[in-house]
């Protein structure tokens, strides 16, 4: 089979991150996580007291994603590897709102688009298949119900050590989703060519096979 990329957008919670890493291990492909690198300038953004000026606070953040064999993608920003830190509450809240603006997205997407260049890449975030990697070989828009996604994500928490509700999870992924939706700046939404995939009630077995297929039948 020649190199391909694959693009995988959607929701919070629905997925994602699971599924492209069990599709890019079962392919031999590298699986980039979009959204961490978005965490990454949120965790600073916030350590630096939530300055407005994105394009000076990107003018002096140095991003890096390397690859550790067991440890996966790790994210070097500013050359201290902060990977660890990116799913806690705080930075999950504030993601949304720094994503949103040109200076962040137009440093991320850059970087992103250079990634895939010699492809055999599977990514997941956003704006994948509609801005990134608009020329993807498989685009894929990945949904669950909100319930489904903010029980995954409660027992995600509670192996990281992460206090959370149900109740606190659902509106937060809902707040999130609707926030991504309606940004002005590339917003979430399925690539016209895109294929639906629905995991809710799916196992992590079930939706790679589906994907897999995808993959042949290219
Ligand atoms: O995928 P994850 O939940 O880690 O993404 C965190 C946030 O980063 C999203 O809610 C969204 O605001 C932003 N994001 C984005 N574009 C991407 C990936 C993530 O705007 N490609």
């Amino acid at each position: 089979m020649n190199p391909i990329n694959i693009a995988l957008d959607g929701p919070a919670a629905a997925g994602k991150s699971t599924i492209a890493r069990q599709v890019a291990s079962k392919l031999s492909m590298i699986y980039v996580d979009t959204g961490a690198m978005y965490r990454a300038i949120t965790y600073k953004y916030l350590k630096q007291d939530a300055p407005e000026d994105f394009q000076n606070l990107i003018n002096h953040t140095s991003l890096e994603l390397t690859y550790n064999p067991s440890k996966g993608q790790r994210i070097i920003l500013d050359n201290e590897d902060v990977t660890d830190y990116l799913r806690e509450n705080d930075v999950t809240q504030h993601v949304s709102y720094v994503a949103s603006k040109e200076p962040v997205r137009t440093y991320a997407v850059q970087k992103q688009k250079e990634l895939a260049i010699k492809k055999g890449i599977v990514m997941d975030g956003r704006d994948i298949g509609t801005v990134v990697l608009p020329d993807a070989e498989l685009k894929v828009y990945m949904i669950a119900s909100v319930d489904e996604r903010a029980e995954r994500r409660q027992k995600e928490n509670e192996l990281r050590g992460i206090s959370s509700t149900l109740n606190q999870l659902k509106k937060e992924i809902e707040e999130r989703d609707h926030y991504d939706m309606n940004r002005d700046i590339s917003p979430l939404r399925k690539a016209e060519d895109a294929i639906t995939v629905d995991t809710t009630s799916k196992t992590i077995e079930e939706v790679t096979e589906e994907i897999l297929k995808l993959v042949e039948n290219l």
